[in-house]
């Protein structure tokens, strides 16, 4: 396993909220977080067809592009009554409407319909990649159950209608802090630092 001995990297990624939760996360690490808006990176197709392999395709483009070590993730949502939908479309779920995720939410509501299994798990790929192109991958996930209304403030994403299992509020009623503890985004660069820090 390749350590990481550079103390820059960027994250590959123009995801505002995910910016702000990998900052938080790597800062006790003395690791200087830039972001892909920072330094105008591009944005690669994502045309993988798992969650790795989309957050390779991040991470590779723009180590090269940068020319330092990047780290990309690669997230979304996977509803177990729904062959695991929307998963790898997650973001595009939201599409056309991008303002604010009540769209995705809803939809995905209505394709549930009265479907009683409301079980689903956020997952989540990080993958590191050097300049050389040498990758290291992790994975992550968060088991739970989806509640309607949808219901918090707090996150991004599906967050209001995610229920961890064991808790009663959603992720976007929980406090960041708590949702960092046990979040699939936490437990996949745990995984990272763990390794390469
Ligand atoms: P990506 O940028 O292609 O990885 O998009 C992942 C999408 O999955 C996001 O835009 C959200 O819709 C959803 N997602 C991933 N992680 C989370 C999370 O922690 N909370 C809520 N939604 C998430």
């Amino acid at each position: 396993m390749r350590k990481l001995i550079e103390k820059q990297i960027v994250l590959a990624t123009h995801n505002i909220g995910k910016v702000k939760e990998m900052q938080t996360i790597l800062a006790p690490f003395g690791v200087t977080v830039l972001s892909a808006d920072d330094l105008k990176l591009s944005e690669p197709e994502e045309n993988g067809k798992t969650f790795i392999e989309n957050a390779r395709i991040k991470a590779v483009s723009a180590a090269k592009e940068a020319n330092m070590p990047a780290l990309a993730d690669d997230s979304g949502l996977c509803v177990h009554a729904l062959d695991n939908r929307p998963g790898i479309y997650s973001a595009r779920y939201n599409e056309p409407k991008k303002n604010g995720f009540m769209y995705a939410m809803e939809r995905l509501n209505a394709e549930l319909g009265d479907t009683k299994d409301r079980s689903a798990h956020f997952s989540c790929a990080v993958v590191i990649a050097w300049p050389d192109g040498d990758t290291e991958e992790f994975e992550g996930r968060v088991d739970g159950r989806l509640c309607w209304p949808a219901k918090g403030k707090n996150g991004f994403g599906y967050d209001p209608m995610f229920v961890p299992d064991g808790f009663d509020l959603s992720f976007a009623e929980l406090p960041a802090e708590e949702k960092n503890k046990i979040s699939h985004r936490a437990r996949a660069l745990k995984k990272f630092t763990d390794t390469c820090l």
